[in-house]
């Protein structure tokens, strides 16, 4: 039988990072010795105690269907938890938990966004935002995030790209795959471009605890943008805990009650036990304690990454300000990027992410994750260095 599939799926992008991740996986399986920097996420195991709470969850009983939107009492840790972080007043009702925060964004964009509409996302930006945005028939513009503006948005070149079609605009601080930090007044111009233009926000601060130098402003927790924005946030990062599958949206409660719905047409709800487990993540001293120990070895990390990579001919190495990972250009090298990152994998051993990959002006750049042993970032360093020194790239053609 031939298979017919529907044409939105010729809508759909990916997420390079796990493509990679499985070709590396693939070459090492062929003997070869390979480091990880491809994939964003932290290698440190969920702290203990947040292991435990899960483990107490599940000796208690809590393996069954909870409410689609969340359990009542972790919906609440979860706004108590926000409303400290960003300064707002959030309620249980404007909470909905779900399996990884991916899923805020793809509600977001089935109950907000009509076939046609417009939704302005970050170029480069975490390739999830164009991909389910073109894959629920909206049409995608790119704001280009430039190195030159320390990895911010240019608000006056955002608001240029508003049209009486444009229904959603996608936020990320601190940034994938950049590392740029939005700074306050960026988030009351944001405020100010979206009230005049009635402008609905998705601040995606997935990255908000892993900030290094100076805060990590809220859009969220802007001015009045809670009316108007849904908070995409998730336990994956802060927490160390991208293989429990918990994220979850703030957002004001009409639309909250319709995720309810889309939750329960999907995945039911997340499971139970994950979801008690975060009330320890949000609450306990110990878990802040991970989160603070955490962070203080990422920037020690992003430090001997940055300086290492400043030291090969050709890379422009910025030192970003939070996320976990670093984006150099590597133009002057003569390199395309994705020739680059493919080489550099099968021939020296390190595996990375090419610019282009998260959009057209992420072109000449290479994105490398330092949630990885401070050996192996030394070894990556070693070869990355001897790579590009010993190749050129018209040798290597
Ligand atoms: C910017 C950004 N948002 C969201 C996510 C999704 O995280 P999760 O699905 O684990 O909640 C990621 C994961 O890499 C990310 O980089």
């Amino acid at each position: 039988m031939i298979l017919q599939f529907a044409e939105r799926m010729g809508q759909i992008g990916t997420e390079s990072a796990f493509e990679v991740l499985a070709e590396a996986k693939r070459l090492e399986a062929g003997g070869m010795d390979m480091v990880h920097l491809e994939i964003g996420e932290p290698d440190f195991d969920t702290p203990e105690n947040i292991v435990d709470a899960a483990v107490a969850a599940m000796r208690g009983g809590s393996t069954h269907y909870t409410p689609a939107g969340g359990i009542p009492e972790v919906r609440a840790a979860t706004a108590a938890y926000v409303a400290r972080r960003t300064g707002t007043k959030p309620e249980a009702e404007n909470v909905v938990l779900v399996p990884g925060s991916k899923n805020i964004l793809h509600f977001a964009l089935l109950a907000l966004v009509n076939s046609g509409d417009e939704v302005i996302v970050p170029d480069p930006g975490y390739p999830i935002y164009a991909s389910l945005a073109s894959f629920v028939g909206a049409r995608v513009v790119s704001l280009p995030i430039r190195q030159s503006n320390d990895f911010r948005i240019d608000c006056d070149e955002l608001e240029r790209l508003i049209t009486p079609r444009t229904r959603l605009l996608v936020v990320n601080s601190p940034g994938n795959p950049t590392g740029g930090v939005l700074l306050e007044e960026d988030c009351r111009r944001i405020a100010d471009i979206s009230r005049r233009h009635d402008l609905m926000v998705l601040s995606d601060e997935i990255y908000s605890r892993l900030v290094y130098e100076g805060d990590c402003p809220s859009l969220y927790g802007t001015e009045d943008m809670a009316e108007r924005t849904i908070l995409m946030d998730g336990l994956s990062k802060a927490w160390a805990m991208c293989g429990w599958r918990l994220g979850y949206g703030v957002m004001p409660r009409p639309l909250a009650k319709w995720m309810e719905t889309l939750m329960i047409n999907t995945s039911s709800c997340a499971a139970a036990f994950t979801q008690l487990a975060a009330v320890e993540a949000f609450t306990s001293p110990r878990s802040e304690d991970a989160v603070v120990a955490m962070r203080t070895e990422f920037q020690h990390r992003r430090d001997i990454l940055v300086d290492g990579l400043s030291q090969v001919p050709g890379v422009v190495c910025h030192r970003p300000l939070g996320a976990f990972y670093v984006f150099p250009d590597i133009s002057a090298t003569g390199w395309d990027d994705r020739k680059l990152a493919h080489d550099l994998m099968h021939e020296a051993g390190v595996a990375t992410l090419s610019g282009s990959a998260f959009g057209s002006q992420g072109a000449g750049h290479i994105r490398l994750s330092y949630a990885n042993s401070v050996d192996n970032l030394e070894r990556a360093l070693e070869r990355i260095g001897s790579y590009i020194s010993k190749h050129s790239p018209v040798a290597a053609r």
